[in-house]
């Protein structure tokens, strides 16, 4: 990765965590975007900031405690803002599940009242066309493959690095990464992905982000979607 895309992605994640006010409930996105806003974030727990963090992955928990946020989880809190990267920017729709943890992530991000979005400018596009993670279980492997080859999509089983075989969820699930070239409809696709008995979760998040934090080697763009 070069610096200037370091650089990106470090100025886009501490504008979200700036945007975090006191006494809320943030919900902590995965990914090396989301992890620069993890670490501003403890950076204002430290300076006084009074937030609880929500993890949307066991790489998100374990950033967050080194960052020492505290925690709190979905079953005693609602997040008022959640903070995460993505794959892919096509007006305001998102795919996601680079890093595998895209079930947890819209489980947090949609129960956020607001979701700010954090890239860097290779991931700004003009529609949708990187292949979508699907988080399935490990038994429906096979149908799931057959019914995504109906929507038009070619399924390529997620392999794991170090490690022989297939990438494991932090749920104990497999991904197939599935690509269907432009999506011109993320919605219709989303539906029918997620109604395919076995999909855990898709990473199409349509209509879930309000805020873009695109950064650059310059400075970030923050937009409203
Ligand atoms: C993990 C994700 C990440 O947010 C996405 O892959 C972006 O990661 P990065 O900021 O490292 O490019 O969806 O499941």
């Amino acid at each position: 990765m070069g610096e200037d895309i370091t650089v990106a992605k470090r100025r886009a994640g501490r504008s979200a965590a700036e945007a975090v006010e006191d006494g809320t409930v943030v919900g902590l996105g995965t990914g090396s975007t989301a992890a620069h806003a993890i670490r501003r974030l403890g950076e204002r727990v430290d300076a006084g900031l009074d937030v609880e963090g929500i993890p949307t992955s066991f790489q998100a928990r374990e950033l967050a405690r080194e960052a020492t946020i505290p925690l709190t989880s979905l079953d005693v809190a609602t997040p008022d803002v959640a903070i995460d990267g993505a794959d892919q920017v096509a007006d305001g729709q998102l795919i996601k599940g680079g890093g595998a943890a895209h079930a947890r992530e819209k489980i947090v991000d949609t129960a956020a009242d607001r979701l700010l979005v954090v890239v860097d400018p290779r991931k700004e596009a003009e529609v949708l066309d990187e292949p979508v993670p699907v988080e399935v279980l490990p038994s429906a492997r096979s149908p799931v493959a057959d019914a995504v080859a109906g929507l038009g999509g070619d399924t390529d089983l997620r392999a794991a690095r170090r490690k022989d075989g297939p990438v494991v969820t932090d749920n104990g699930n497999l991904v197939l990464d599935c690509a269907f070239g432009p999506i011109e409809n993320p919605e219709g696709l989303a539906g029918s992905l997620a109604s395919i008995p076995g999909v855990v979760a898709h990473g199409l998040f349509v209509d879930v982000a309000d805020e873009i934090h695109a950064g650059t080697a310059d400075g970030v763009e923050v937009r409203s979607v």
